[in-house]
């Protein structure tokens, strides 16, 4: 049994992000999307809208679960019986954080990170991008799933 998680802040789930939790559940047993709780920094979307969300847009996916988690990465890993992080890498900008916290986390642990290559068509994409577009009255059709945009529409007419 090969169970994997996603982790991220996921403020909001965007199509890139999909991609690759849709690709690492054609290769593992069972994904583990994993939302951080931050305590310290305030999203658009709480965590049980996150978690709500992300559960609506992966619900044709039968091995995909969605989760929180606080505090050390490594140690929801050891909790869930799980061996390996699965990561989109969009561009090298991306590559030097990623793999410092990777080899960090098999330093601390032996969790293995894997890095999947975003496709193309989404490398440019990020949650911050998302929400400023959304912000200041710009389309993401497109670019993250159907209940997002309306989300962020409804979001965006409350402020
Ligand atoms: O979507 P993000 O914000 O880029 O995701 C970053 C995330 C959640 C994967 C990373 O911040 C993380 O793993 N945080 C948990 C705390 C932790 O384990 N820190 C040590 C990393 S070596």
């Amino acid at each position: 049994m090969h169970r994997v998680v996603c982790p991220g802040s996921f403020d909001p789930v965007t199509n890139g992000h999909l991609d690759i939790i849709s690709r690492a559940a054609a290769m593992y047993d069972e994904v583990v999307v994993a939302v951080l709780i931050n305590v310290t920094k305030q999203g658009l979307f709480t965590v049980d809208e996150r978690v709500e969300l992300l559960r609506e847009v992966t619900s044709e996916y039968g091995n995909v679960k969605i989760d929180r988690f606080h505090g050390l990465l490594v140690d929801f890993c050891a909790a869930n019986g799980i061996t390996a992080v699965v990561k989109g890498l969009r561009a090298v900008s991306d590559f030097e954080y990623e793999m410092q916290m990777a080899q960090m986390n098999y330093r601390m642990a032996k969790i293995e990170t894997l890095f999947m290559t975003t496709n193309p068509l989404y490398s440019f994409l990020s949650s911050s991008l998302i929400k400023e577009i959304a912000r200041y009255g710009g389309d993401v059709s497109g670019l993250v799933p159907e209940p997002v945009v309306s989300q962020l529409r409804h979001r965006m007419t409350e402020e």
